[in-house]
């Protein structure tokens, strides 16, 4: 485990800092839509070459947090810092320069259908190629060798001239996996990349997405439904109820019963001092 932090306690709250090796850090993040506080007060962080999983029910607040993070929201307040880029008040320009540094893989792929495979691992580099070469398809010959050597490393090289639309669900997820490695981000957010596919495809697509992060170093932040997949692939687990963190360790320290339980009575509010907040946090 190469985290830098030794335990949440030891940092400042009001610290932005990231220790080095961080490539996200979330202090106090609380975001209202109206009436309803999707997060209250959340601190995470994520270090470079560690697969992090957030768990929790359905309106915990999960995909609000990918949404701060990535800019498309504007947190009510707190502090979001992705490899020294302060995430939480960047706009314009800044905002696209840091937004190449977050990779994001969703449920539904988002590839675009009628493009190839390597069309859609290309676009990996569209905030990095300048507009008429992508208005053209021009990209540089080291970004098609980078894009065909990862869509190898997927295991997708045959489907390359493919139309994604006629890939598998699995297929297509790699895809995706591969204009994120094209990208070259320091930090990847999946939003329950696995929901949509089969029990042998997620298996397939979350052991190729840790292999990445442990070879390329890069952090991955993956909200999932399955708690076994979880203690299967994590390397830590978040658990999220109504907008809280409310236990965050490796997944040896929590029971199945004890993760589970963040899936029933998802309608009570967890207290301040609920005996799942492990010590220290
Ligand atoms: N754009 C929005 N407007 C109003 N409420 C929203 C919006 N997006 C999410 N919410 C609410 O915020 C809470 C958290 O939602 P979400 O982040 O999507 O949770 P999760 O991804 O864990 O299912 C839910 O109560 C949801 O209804
Ligand atoms: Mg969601």
């Amino acid at each position: 485990m190469n985290r830098a932090l030794p335990e949440a306690s030891a940092v400042s709250p009001a610290s932005a800092q990231a220790a080095p090796s961080m490539v996200l850090s979330i202090r106090d993040l609380s975001k209202r839509y109206n009436t309803t506080e999707a997060l209250r007060g959340l601190s995470l962080d994520v270090a470079a070459g560690e697969f992090v999983v957030l768990l929790g029910p359905s309106g915990a607040g999960k995909s609000t947090v990918f949404r701060c993070v990535t800019g498309l929201t504007r947190p009510s307040s707190g502090l979001i810092d992705v490899h020294d880029h302060p995430m939480h008040q960047l706009s314009g320009q800044a905002l696209r320069l840091a937004r190449r540094d977050i990779g994001l893989i969703f449920q539904q792929f988002n590839l675009v259908g009628r493009l190839s495979a390597l069309d859609n691992v290309l676009a990996g580099r569209l905030g990095y190629v300048a507009a008429w070469r992508v208005a053209l398809r021009r990209f540089p010959r080291s970004d098609r060798q980078a894009a065909l050597a990862n869509l190898d490393r997927v295991g997708l090289l045959q489907q390359a001239y493919q139309r994604a639309d006629s890939l598998s669900g699995g297929q297509q997820q790699r895809v995706a996996i591969a204009r994120v490695l094209t990208q070259q981000s320091k930090l990847l957010l999946a939003d329950e990349p696995v929901s949509s596919l089969d029990p042998e495809a997620a298996n397939i697509t979350l052991r190729l997405l840790r292999q990445l992060c442990r070879e390329q170093g890069i952090g991955v932040l993956c909200s999932l439904h399955q708690v076994e997949l979880a203690r299967q692939f994590a390397d830590r687990i978040v658990g999220m109820r109504a907008g809280k963190v409310v236990l965050d360790g490796p997944p040896k320290r929590f029971s199945p019963n004890e993760l589970g339980a963040l899936y029933h009575d998802a309608h009570s509010t967890p207290s301040a001092d609920s005996p799942r907040i492990p010590s220290g946090n």
